[in-house]
């Protein structure tokens, strides 16, 4: 460059109008809309925040192990469509040059380099603890595995695969249980207010979670009761899983009503229908039906998130229910809580609430939806202002 117009417009212009142009560049720390991918950004704080119980610090922050947690379903998933596709007697011929397999398999391998020191590290830590040596170490399922597996459950290569399983559960069925909570409260805007509210009155007389030190998740999260019930009513559209729950018969076995079910047999409850034939208008997003529900009818520890029951299907029934789901409502409640305290949302012009996609028995939102947020605008008590 010969010239010198860089220089000149800051001297003769930006500084000249200073407060001007600080006023325009402050309009930009007001975070205006942004159009975001909410269901990857949902998949990143899910796994972290899981990764962090599962795993510890530092796996939770190891952009490796975050991606692979994520990766790592839809891997499976993509095998198990293919194989679907062939009869079982094809099995050891296609799998073997499936590449979503392949692509399993290395991720098997690179999780058994990220787990394996953090499980050298917490044998270090029991040899220490049992010559005596106060040890400090934090609290993760991976130790607790190790502690209490047999052998064989504790051989690395096992517990390294197990920890995946663990991903294929837990990620994507609470990453897109959050999306389809916002994609329907963004679409049912009404709602926005009473569960902001709710919040607020809990914060008032609780404190902020995390502020007290003798409140903490167990007396905080079973209070926000309208939070509760609109993810119930969420999921009520958007299960995972359109068969659920889902068996095979080991053994022949004769029902009450003389149904016999021969050995072998796959049976599956369509859960969807099973509790939508009890509502009345179940078209509606009604985010307050399930806590109406409870208080009209007395029964406070009724229709809860997370609690199976003969007609609410969504998480499975009996001792084979989903054993991770009262984490997943808590960790789906604590986001929530921060997104609805401290943003807004709205759709792109022009667009309404995503479809749900559906492939074989399995449901989600489409892929390529987008949401519109800002950080939410408080009008400030003395003028009024939002800005
Ligand atoms: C909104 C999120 C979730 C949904 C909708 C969901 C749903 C389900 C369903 C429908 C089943 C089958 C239950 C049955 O057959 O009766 C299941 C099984 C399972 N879930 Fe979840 N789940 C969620 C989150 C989680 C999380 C966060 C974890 C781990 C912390 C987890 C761990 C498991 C495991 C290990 C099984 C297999 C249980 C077995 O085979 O006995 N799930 N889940």
């Amino acid at each position: 460059m010969e010239s010198n117009l860089q220089t000149r417009v800051l001297h003769n212009k930006l500084t000249p109008e200073l407060p001007h142009h600080l006023d325009i560049s402050r309009q930009e720390l007001a975070f205006d809309w942004t159009e975001v991918d909410i269901q990857q950004i949902f998949r990143m704080l899910v796994a972290r925040m899981t990764a962090k119980s599962f795993t510890g610090h530092p796996a939770c922050r190891n952009e490796e192990w975050l991606k692979l947690s994520i990766i790592f379903s839809i891997d499976l998933f993509a095998t198990s469509f293919t194989l679907r596709m062939f009869p079982p007697w094809m099995h050891p011929i296609v799998a073997p040059i499936n590449p979503a397999r392949w692509r399993l398999k290395r991720n098997i391998d690179k999780a058994k380099t990220i787990l394996e020191p953090l499980m050298e590290q917490h044998k270090e830590v029991v040899r220490r603890r049992a010559a005596g040596e106060e040890v400090e170490e934090e609290d993760s399922l991976l130790n607790w595995m190790m502690d209490n597996g047999t052998a064989q459950e504790t051989e690395v290569l096992d517990l390294v695969t197990r920890q995946c399983f663990l991903t294929i559960a837990s990620i994507h069925t609470t990453s897109m249980a959050l999306a389809n909570l916002i994609f329907d409260l963004t679409a049912n805007p009404q709602y926005f207010q009473p569960l902001r509210e709710e919040i607020e009155e809990v914060e008032t007389t609780m404190g902020k979670l995390g502020t007290v030190d003798a409140i903490g998740c167990k007396e905080y999260l079973p209070k926000l009761e309208k939070l509760d019930s609109a993810f119930v009513e969420s999921q009520r559209f958007s299960p995972p899983i359109l068969l659920s729950a889902n068996r095979v018969a080991l053994q022949p076995i004769t029902l009450k009503d003389g149904t016999h079910i021969p050995m072998g047999t796959r049976l599956a409850c369509a859960n969807v229908d099973i509790l939508n034939d009890t509502l009345e208008n179940p078209v509606a997003y009604d985010a307050l039906r399930w806590y109406r529900k409870r208080h009209e009818t007395g029964q406070l520890n009724k229709y809860c998130a997370g609690q199976t029951e003969k007609h609410n299907l969504h998480f499975g029934y009996g001792n084979q229910a989903c054993p991770g789901r009262h984490f997943a409502v808590g960790e789906i409640k604590l986001v929530m809580m921060r997104l609805l305290s401290e943003f807004e949302f709205k759709f792109p012009d022009g667009k309404g609430r995503p479809k749900n996609f559906y492939a074989d028995e399995k449901i989600f939102p489409d892929p390529r939806a987008k949401l519109m947020m800002r950080k939410r605008r408080i009008p400030c008590d003395k003028c009024g202002r939002t800005d």
